[in-house]
């Protein structure tokens, strides 16, 4: 099985950015944490990561019949990207959505995800074992 994790803006500073929201691990060592999680039950992740709202699009498209299913955290485009939305409408890869932090805890803003209804699942609030919760959704 492979499987693909996508971060979207900001989640490069992760470790770096609100460490009391986000934790002090950075990304590189959470995606090692990751990697580690799939080696050990046979699976493949690969990972990318783009503050670019398009190339995100681009990510979801390429992952269509490459992946048997994609984690994505897409950051604050999470909440208005009507265009990552229509990309994950348009492939056929299954995708959940992941937030390190409870959302539903935090500004109002965050509350609505625009990604949620053409997720096939959504986990939140557990750092980064909210990745690892998502990866383990496929395995199930
Ligand atoms: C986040 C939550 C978003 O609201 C925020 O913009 C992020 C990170 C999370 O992982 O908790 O950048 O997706």
């Amino acid at each position: 099985m492979k499987l693909l994790v996508i971060n979207g803006v900001n989640l490069n500073l992760t470790g770096r950015r609100e460490q009391g929201v986000y934790g002090a691990e950075s990304l590189d060592s959470i995606n090692a944490y990751l990697a580690e999680y799939g080696k050990a039950r046979g699976v493949q992740i690969d990972f990318y990561q783009s503050n670019i709202e398009g190339e995100i699009c681009t990510a979801l498209h390429n992952a269509d019949g490459m992946y048997e299913g994609v984690v994505l955290n897409a950051g604050a485009f999470t909440h208005y990207s009507y265009a990552i939305r229509d990309a994950i409408a348009a492939v056929g890869v299954p995708v959940v959505e992941v937030h390190m932090s409870n959302v539903h805890a935090r500004e109002s803003f965050r509350e609505k995800s625009v990604l949620t209804q053409v997720c096939k699942g959504e986990i939140l609030g557990f750092g980064k074992n909210s990745y690892r919760l998502a990866l383990e959704s496929f395995l199930i």
